[in-house]
């Protein structure tokens, strides 16, 4: 790609899903000149840890854990909420680390992730037709004509949130919150009698009982200070790229330019096109970033987006989400993996284990049934292993709220349970229990990979 790059060059491509019925198009430039001149809110160094540490993964050194709301919503943002989400992430670690025998990398979908793509424009309801919600930093959820209309004061309102969310989460996962001593009290969210609780807290008996004996033999947190903190990363689809030019920026550091909202950006799957805005603007910023790779791309294409992206072929710089289906995974997943595996091209592989699972319960409500989204992933787990490549990770919409939004898992919910706490503000998460139940059976085959192949998994 020849066509000079500028953070304001996605302009001149087509943009899907991005807005254009702001009522007053000057107080949407009124509101991008405020972000321009907001302090940023992750510094480039961090985006350049988080990279090394992808390419650990891409080299099968580590495994990637990405989670977080599909959206998340002025309502919904609370500190309980954050740091519900952010104990799970560190439980699910501690569940994978252990078994996986590999460092996590731990990134949050939080402090940023608001825009939706939407399926239709509009929305219908008993004959009034309105537009779309389309994620709270956009318009409101509420049906009235009012509340969908764009409003660019949601820009600067999402901004605040997202620094004060990534304030809470920088001091849960450095101020002691975080230390692997607390690991029994994480347990406290749990409701008693979860099977999953009871699991974890098994596996923190073990944990805690190595601590003692590495605290006997003068491992200790002030030996080691990375005991009693982690490295906590965030991230979220660069859908409404206004919002991502205005907060990107030349690091003084390096003189390169990094989108400084989030760690971590990425392309969903209905926004990947080679000659299209969100391409445009992300092959210019040096963050790792992510690709979305549904059941309709062809090998060619990938491999094309790929060069586009990661024309140097740096690892840690690209991530790939596969998201077919439980269904449609073992017909579309293998050549896309061959076709990368064959070009050597160095990136990870991950699963997110959503978006193609979705279906309309009876009662009208949007769910995923959680025996799909595991079927999915250890499909995922089985192809990597089948093909010579790592399984690198997963990426899920969960929250650390008891809700009700996924079918299944080892309480069995069922439809008629759905209306109880469906909170969402788009697609349905994985509550507590179910994330933690995914990341005990992820780990038991990534405990299975490491013992079938000792040496390949040490390397
Ligand atoms: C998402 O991650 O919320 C999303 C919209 O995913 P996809 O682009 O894969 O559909
Ligand atoms: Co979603």
């Amino acid at each position: 790609m020849t066509r000079r790059w500028t953070p304001g060059s996605w302009r001149e491509q087509p943009a899907k899903h991005i807005p254009s019925d702001y009522p007053e198009p000057a107080e949407l430039a009124r509101a991008e000149a405020e972000l321009r001149r907001m302090p940023p809110l992750v510094f480039a160094g961090e985006a350049r840890r988080l990279k090394s540490l992808l390419a650990e993964v891409s080299a099968g050194r580590a495994f990637l854990l990405q989670g977080g709301d599909c959206a998340e919503s002025f309502k919904e943002f609370s500190a309980d909420n954050i740091r519900d989400t952010f104990r799970l992430i560190l439980q699910m670690a501690v569940v994978l680390t252990f078994a996986g025998g590999k460092p996590v990398v731990k990134v949050g979908r939080m402090a940023g992730q608001f825009a939706k793509p939407r399926s239709a424009p509009v929305e219908t309801v008993d004959g009034v037709t309105l537009p779309s919600y389309r994620g709270d930093n956009i318009n409101g959820m509420e049906f009235t004509a009012e509340a969908r209309t764009p409003d660019p004061d949601r820009l600067i309102k999402s901004y605040a949130q997202s620094s004060a969310t990534l304030n809470l989460l920088r001091a849960f996962a450095g101020g002691g919150y975080a230390d692997l001593h607390n690991i029994h009290r994480w347990t406290l969210g749990f409701v008693d009698g979860s099977p999953q609780g009871a699991r974890y807290r098994e596996l923190s008996d073990k944990i805690s009982e190595a601590l003692t004996f590495m605290q006997a033999i003068g491992v200790t947190p002030q030996s080691h200070p990375d005991l009693s903190r982690v490295e906590f990363f965030t991230s979220h689809e660069a859908l409404l790229l206004g919002y991502e030019e205005a907060l990107t920026r030349v690091d003084s550091t390096s003189g390169d330019w990094y989108d400084v909202s989030a760690h971590l950006i990425w392309i969903g799957e209905r926004t990947r096109q080679l000659d299209g805005a969100h391409v445009e603007f992300c092959r210019g910023v040096k963050n790792p970033i992510g690709l979305k790779v549904g059941p309709s791309l062809e090998p060619d294409d990938l491999l094309a987006l790929i060069d586009a992206l990661n024309p140097g072929d740096e690892p840690g710089r690209l991530t790939l989400y596969g998201r077919f289906g439980a269904d449609k995974i073992a017909a579309r997943l293998p050549r896309l993996m061959r076709a990368t595996r064959d070009a050597g091209r160095r990136l990870v592989w991950a699963i997110d284990p959503m978006h193609g699972n979705t279906q309309v319960a009876a009662n009208g409500y949007k769910t995923r049934p959680f025996d799909r989204i595991l079927a999915e992933v250890k499909s995922f787990i089985e192809i990597a292993q089948a093909e010579g490549v790592h399984p690198g990770g997963v990426h899920l919409e969960m929250t650390g709220q008891n809700v009700t939004e996924c079918l299944g898992g080892a309480r069995a919910l069922v439809e008629g349970e759905l209306a109880q706490r469906y909170d969402t503000h788009c697609d349905p998460r994985l509550n507590g229990e179910q994330a933690l139940e995914l990341a005990f059976l992820v780990a038991e085959k990534l405990k299975a990979e490491r013992e079938a192949s000792p040496l390949r998994a040490a390397q």
